[in-house]
């Protein structure tokens, strides 16, 4: 049986210890939310986020624009929000409507304040080892390791799915930690191949139950990011049931990876709060 990666316990725990910090810091770090239209899921997540917010202290600005706004306007907005002397974090949720141009938006927030790691500024850090921020789903999974200290350095992790958001930064996150990584996507030859020498694998495509147990070495550390809805239930990538008993650590879903999101978006909302507390000083 192998050990359950319990994101919720982690995200739990690390949100309280947070909360304390953020209490004897004399700071009251502020996120904004960004919404551009009314996707459902996209308004359930920002919700998750004000509401984590309020839970460690920080407070939090939810700025919503319809659905058909234009790139000048949420381009606006962000440039307001940089200039806000009281904002620390800004997250632009995504997906936004077609009619926005997502890689201007992003590139408009101030690398500073970028909490979510999106910015070409912070990515750029990132992959060349000296992250500044780096994005909260991969980060999250990061501290998941350590957590229940699992080794990164030599092992060698395989990431299905080349996102900006997730493959590309997990990458770079598990490269900067000593791990030999391989990125397998759509074009890749022989995935079950690439899969069955992993000793971490982070599934990150959004196909119910797309890695089976045939794909996953015995003893692996198996990662899933996926979220999907399969016959009205939640599901990861990975068929959980068939995977659990092979693999020597596993997330589940839901309660694996998502916490930890939330909980990466906490702690460096209240990183940039200090360093912005540290440069008003200097
Ligand atoms: N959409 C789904 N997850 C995320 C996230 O972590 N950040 C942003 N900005 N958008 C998302």
């Amino acid at each position: 049986m192998s050990t359950i990666l319990d994101g919720k316990k982690t995200s739990e725990k690390r949100l309280a210890i947070l909360k304390e910090e953020i209490a004897g810091s004399g700071l009251r770090p502020h996120l904004a939310t960004v919404i551009v239209g009314n996707d459902p899921a996209s308004q359930m997540y920002v919700r998750m986020k004000h509401k984590a917010c309020e839970q460690v202290g920080i407070g939090s600005v939810g700025v919503e624009l319809p659905a058909d706004a234009s790139t000048r306007s949420v381009v606006d907005k962000v440039r307001a929000l940089n200039r806000d002397g009281t904002i620390d974090g800004i997250l632009v949720q995504l997906p936004m409507p077609q009619q926005v141009d997502a890689e201007r938006v992003i590139g408009a927030i101030d690398p500073n304040k970028d909490v979510d790691g999106y910015h070409p500024e912070n990515m750029g850090n990132l992959f060349l080892g000296r992250p500044r921020f780096s994005s909260c789903t991969p980060t999250g999974i990061m501290t998941l390791l350590a957590e229940y200290q699992i080794p990164v350095a030599g092992a060698r992790a395989v990431i299905v799915g080349r996102s900006i958001d997730v493959g590309r930064p997990m990458a770079a996150l598990l490269l900067n930690a000593d791990a030999t990584v391989t990125i397998c996507h759509s074009k890749t030859k022989d995935l079950a191949e690439e899969l069955k020498r992993a000793d971490i694998l982070v599934s990150a495509i959004g196909k119910p139950h797309f890695i089976t147990r045939e794909m996953v070495k015995e003893g692996a550390v198996v990662i899933d990011v996926g979220i999907n809805q399969l016959e009205g239930k939640l599901v990861g990538d990975v068929d959980f049931e068939a995977v659990k008993d092979i693999a020597s650590a596993i997330t589940p879903v839901p309660g694996g990876v998502g916490p930890m999101t939330i909980a990466t978006l906490m702690e460096n909302t209240f990183r940039s709060a200090k360093e912005r507390a540290c440069d008003r000083v200097l």
